[in-house]
C-alpha cells in the first residue's frame, strides 16, 4: 500500500471516530493512536526516509494536510466535548429555589421572655426606662443599701448563693434601684428586668435561678396612690380590663409601708375557685413606698422626695399567663412544651 493510499485510510479511520467519540479520554486516545510517539501518522512521517529523496517534498505535504486536517477536527471536538461538559456540570450543580423546604423547625420566643416583653412594652408606655444590674452583685448593694444589714433576720429568707465574702449572686432585682439612685437624680422610673438566684431546692414553685422585674419610681410627691395606680394598670394591660389589685400590710425592710399585691384570680375572675382558694384573689408581688432610709444611703433627700418600688416574679406572672402549674416546665426546654406559647 503507497503512502497516499495510507494516508487516506488513516485519515477516513479517524474521521469516523471522531463521529462517534463523546468524551475527552477517548479523544485523547484517539489522539496517542495518530500523533503518539508511536501513533500511525509520526510512523508514516519517520518512514519518509525510505521514499526517493525527490518525492518526500509531496510526501512531506500530503502528511501534514493530514495532519493539520485531523488536528483541526480533534481541536472542534475537543472544544464541543468541553462546552458539552460545562453544561453538565452546571446542570447537575443547579439550585431549584421553588423546591419547598423538609421540615424546618421555626425558634420562637420563651414564654418568660414573652411575659418579660410584654411588661416591659406595659411600663415604658408609661414612661419607665429600662435599666440592667450585673446578677454577681455585692453585698452592699444586694443588702446592705437596700436596709437589710448583716444579721438582719430578711437575710435568711432569701438564701444566698455566696461568690466572695461580700460578692453574692444577687438575690433579687432591688440592688438595681441602689445603683441607678447613686447615678440619676429623680425624676427617677424605671424597670429592671434580670435573673435572680437563691439557694433553694427545685420543685413546681421553686428554682434556685428565676426572674424578676423590679419597678422604682422617685420622684416628688409620689404617694401609694400612685403605685396603686400604676401596678392597676399593668394588670389590666396583661390579664384584661376586668382585673383589679388588692394590697395587704406587709413587710420588706426596703419600703415602708410595705404591701403583698394580690391580683384577682385570672382564672375565675374573682368568683372564688381552686386556683385561688375561693379567694377570688391570687398574690402576686411585693411593693411599698421606698424606705426613707434607702433614699438617703442612695443620696436622695427623703424630705423633698418620695418614691414606690414594686418586684415581681416573671415565672410567677408567665404561670398565671398561660395556665402553667409547674415551674419546672418553664426550665426544663422541652421544645414540645415551648412551642405552645405564642404572643398575642
Ligand atoms: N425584693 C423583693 C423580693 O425579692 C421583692 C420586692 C418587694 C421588691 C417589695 C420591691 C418591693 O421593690 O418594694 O422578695
Amino acid at each position: 500500500m503507497d503512502m497516499q493510499e495510507q494516508l487516506r485510510k488513516i485519515q477516513e479511520e479517524a474521521a469516523a471516530q471522531l463521529a462517534t467519540i463523546t468524551d475527552k479520554a477517548e479523544l485523547d486516545a484517539l489522539k496517542v493512536k495518530l500523533m503518539g510517539k508511536k501513533g500511525e501518522l509520526t510512523l508514516i512521517r519517520r518512514s519518509m526516509g525510505q521514499i526517493p529523496a525527490e518525492d518526500r517534498p509531496k510526501a512531506g505535504q500530503m502528511i501534514n494536510e493530514v495532519v493539520a486536517i485531523l488536528t483541526e477536527k480533534m481541536d472542534t471536538l475537543a472544544a464541543k466535548i468541553n462546552m458539552l461538559e460545562q453544561e453538565k456540570k452546571l446542570a447537575s450543580e443547579a439550585i431549584d429555589v421553588t423546591e419547598p423546604r423538609k421540615h424546618t423547625m421555626i425558634g420562637m420566643q420563651h414564654p418568660i421572655s414573652l411575659v418579660q416583653d410584654q411588661m416591659l412594652s406595659v411600663f415604658t408606655s408609661m414612661g419607665f426606662d429600662v435599666v440592667e444590674g450585673p446578677e454577681v452583685e455585692y453585698d452592699l448593694y444586694n443588702f446592705e443599701m437596700m436596709n437589710i444589714p448583716k444579721n438582719h433576720p430578711a437575710r435568711d429568707a432569701q438564701d444566698t448563693f455566696y461568690i466572695e465574702d461580700n460578692v453574692v449572686l444577687r438575690t433579687h432585682t432591688s440592688p438595681v434601684q441602689a445603683r441607678t439612685m447613686l447615678n440619676r437624680k429623680p425624676p427617677i422610673r424605671i424597670v429592671c428586668p434580670g435573673r435572680v438566684y437563691r439557694a433553694d431546692e427545685v420543685d413546681a414553685t421553686h428554682s434556685p435561678v428565676f426572674h424578676q422585674m423590679e419597678g422604682l419610681v422617685v420622684g416628688e410627691d409620689v404617694t401609694m396612690a400612685d403605685l396603686k395606680g400604676t401596678l392597676d394598670a399593668f394588670a389590666q394591660k396583661l390579664f384584661g380590663d376586668d382585673m383589679t389589685t388588692r394590697f395587704r400590710p406587709s413587710f420588706f425592710p426596703f419600703t415602708e409601708p410595705s404591701a403583698e399585691v394580690d391580683l384577682t384570680c385570672v382564672n375565675c375572675h374573682g368568683k372564688g375557685c381552686r386556683i385561688c382558694k375561693g379567694t377570688g384573689w391570687i398574690e402576686v408581688l411585693g411593693a411599698g413606698m421606698v424606705n426613707p432610709k434607702v433614699l438617703e444611703m442612695c443620696g436622695i433627700d427623703s424630705k423633698k422626695y418620695s418614691g414606690f418600688a414594686f418586684g415581681v416574679g416573671l415565672e410567677r406572672i408567665a404561670m398565671l399567663r398561660y395556665g402553667i402549674t409547674d415551674m419546672r416546665a418553664l426550665f426544663e426546654g422541652d421544645v414540645r412544651f415551648l412551642s405552645q406559647f405564642r404572643d398575642d
